[in-house]
Order: C-alpha cells, then structure tokens, then sequence
C-alpha cells in the first residue's frame, strides 16, 4: 500500500481577540480564575461578516502553497468541523473558495476529535491508491454556539482553522505510522450541543419537531477526568501499533482544551514539558482547528522540522478520543 507524507501546513484565524479581562466584563470570572484553571489569556472571535469556510479556505490555501501544489492537484477535500455555515457540509464551499475543480469534498463530525479522524479517514482512501492528494482542514467557529452568559463554558472557547496536505508517496518514505481511534456514546451527556425540539402540529394525526440547536453544555470536571485517563492510554496503543516508544518522540501534539490537561498527559507518558506543543494561550480551545492551529505554527517558527516523531491526540465531545503517530 501507499506511504504517506505531509508535506504542508496553514492555519488561520479571525483577527479580533477577546482577552480574559474582557471576557470579565460579560460574565463574572476574571484572568486568575481562567489563566490558573486553563492557561488560556486570548482566544479569537469570528464576526458575522466571517464563515467558517473562508477561515478554511485560507488555512487550506497556505498549506497547499507549503507543499507546493495546486488546488486543481487536491483529489480530496475533508473538512473536520462541528459547526459548518452550512448544515449540509461546508466542505463544498472550502472546495469551491479553492478552485478545486477536481477534488471531492465532504464534512466530518468528530468535534474535538475531528481532525485525528479526519486523519485517519484520509489515510485510507491515500493508502489505498484511490487518491493521491488530499487537503485535511479542522476549522470551528464555536463563539456561534457558546452561551456568552454561562462562565463555566464561553471562557474556554475560540474560533480558527488549520489544514496540512496529506500525498500518497512511495511505501518507504512513509510517515503516518499508526493510529487508534475511540467512542463512548454512554458519555455523550457529559459534553454535547443537541436539538431541542417541541411537537408542532403538521397536518392530520402527524406532528414534527420544531426548535434548534442549544448552545455547548459540559460536565468540566467529568472532561477533565476522562481526558487525563483516556488521552495517555489512546496514545499508548498508538504508539504500539506504530512499533515506537514514548522517548522517541519529539512532541506531543494534544488538542488545545486546557494547558493542565496537556501537561499532565505529557507526565503519564513520562515526556518533558517542553516536548508539549501549546498555543492554548492565545487561542483557547479552537476545537478541530487545535491541533493543526497549533501544528502550523511549530511548523512555520521551525521548532517542528522534517522527521521529528509527534503523538497527536484529540478528545473530546460524543464522547470521542484518538490518537495518531507521523513523523512531519
Ligand atoms: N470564572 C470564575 N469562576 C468560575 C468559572 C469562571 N469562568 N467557571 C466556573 N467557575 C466556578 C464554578 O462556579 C465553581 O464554583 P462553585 O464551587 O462555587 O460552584 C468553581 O469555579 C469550580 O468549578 P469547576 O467547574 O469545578 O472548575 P474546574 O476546576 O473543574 O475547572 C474547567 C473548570 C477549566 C472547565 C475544567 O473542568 C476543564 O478544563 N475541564 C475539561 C474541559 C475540556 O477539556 N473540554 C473539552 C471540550 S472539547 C470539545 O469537544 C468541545
């Protein structure tokens, strides 16, 4: 089968930041309670002029750029997003924005996960032989579906984008090395945004569900919980099917929830400090965008250079979690 290189990164991010002292004027919390609990200072806010699949589509364009391709090459497009402009898919916009005529495009949901997932859903239509270049973006805008008045959530989150390519090369010079992805619905209670619907009369005997979609609700402390225990074990198993070792790595690359949750996930797997790729406080919790939000930039300051070995792993609502193991 295939080998697989990444061979681009890019990132974007709406321009307007919102810092915790700002913050403290829409809700009681202030920059010690959330910088201690979290590490997080900014985070930025997508305004309602922007969307979701500009922010991608720039993010997609500086990465295509990197690898040095067109996006008429781009013969895959996923988009890993919780909150698409549209709720039929936004990936079609990101393709569209693009120019990328010959590529198919589509949505996937796997909220914090997203982008692991999204990496994983790649990998195989790349080692395949089906496609041959692939554009993966995670991008969520989720200002949009936070309840500004609730401190216990609106402080944690931010909006951006992030995209790499992903090329099918020869078999040796290969550098996704293993992935392991898991799901618990029994704990989906813990973190969600459902639809909330009330019957509404239709015709004759029929009624159908009239509302929308509530804003984020999380159990922090059960997250927190499952996030520390779940997160080092997922990446135990990757690394195992990747026949590497812990002190092989060079970073651990966690979605971006809570700089206390990185760090302690870096001790379990007994790597240092400074393997711990944050950005978390600047741009807060970004959910799919995290990881390649962060990526790009270790990336572009040249701290991540060609070869390095990085465990990334995401978490987060359905519940969802896993781990992917590639050498950049
Ligand atoms: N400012 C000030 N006080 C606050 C705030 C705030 N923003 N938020 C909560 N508090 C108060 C609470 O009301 C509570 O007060 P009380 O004891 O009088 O009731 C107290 O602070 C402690 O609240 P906890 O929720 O227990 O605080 P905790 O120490 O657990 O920290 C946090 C909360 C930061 C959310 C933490 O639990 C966490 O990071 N959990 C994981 C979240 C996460 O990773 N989510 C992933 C989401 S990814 C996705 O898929 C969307």
């Amino acid at each position: 089968s295939a080998g697989i290189a990444f061979t681009g990164s890019g990132s974007a991010a709406p321009a307007a930041t919102l810092d915790n002292a700002t913050l403290s004027q829409r809700v009681e919390t202030s920059d010690e309670w959330i910088h201690s609990r979290t590490g997080m200072r900014d985070r930025r806010i997508a305004g309602p002029q922007e969307t979701l699949a500009e922010l991608a589509a720039l993010a997609g364009e500086r990465a295509l750029a990197m690898a040095g391709i067109t996006a008429v090459e781009l013969d895959l497009i996923v988009l890993a997003t919780s909150t698409p402009d549209d709720l039929f898919g936004s990936a079609v916009s990101v393709q569209h924005a693009l120019g990328a005529t010959r590529a198919v495009a589509f949505d996937l949901t796997a909220a914090c996960s997203g982008f692991v997932f999204g990496m994983a859903t790649a990998a195989q239509f790349l080692r395949t032989g089906t496609y041959r270049n692939c554009l993966l973006l995670g991008a969520d805008v989720l200002s949009r579906w936070v309840d500004w008045d609730d401190r216990r959530t609106c402080v944690l989150f931010g909006d951006g984008a992030g995209a790499v390519v992903m090329q099918a090369v020869e078999p040796a010079r290969d550098r996704l090395l293993g992935f392991e992805l898991r799901s618990d619905g029994t704990l989906n209670h813990t973190l969600n945004l459902g639809f909330v619907g009330e019957a509404q009369p239709l015709a004759g005997d029929l009624t159908y569900a009239s509302g929308s979609y509530r804003s984020i609700s999380m159990n922090g402390r059960e997250v927190y919980r499952f996030a520390v225990e779940r997160v080092p074990e997922v990446i135990s198993k990757a690394l195992f099917r990747s026949q590497l070792l812990p002190e092989q790595l060079d970073w651990l690359l966690l979605h971006q929830a809570n700089q206390r949750i990185m760090d302690a996930v870096a001790a379990r797997l007994k790597l240092a400090p400074e393997q711990v790729i944050s950005n978390i406080p600047r741009y807060g919790n970004t959910s799919a965008a995290s990881i390649p939000l962060a990526l790009d930039e270790y990336v572009r300051t040249g701290k991540v250079t060609p070869g390095h070995a990085i465990a990334a792993a995401g978490f987060g609502a359905g519940l969802t979690w896993g781990a992917a193991i590639f050498r950049w």
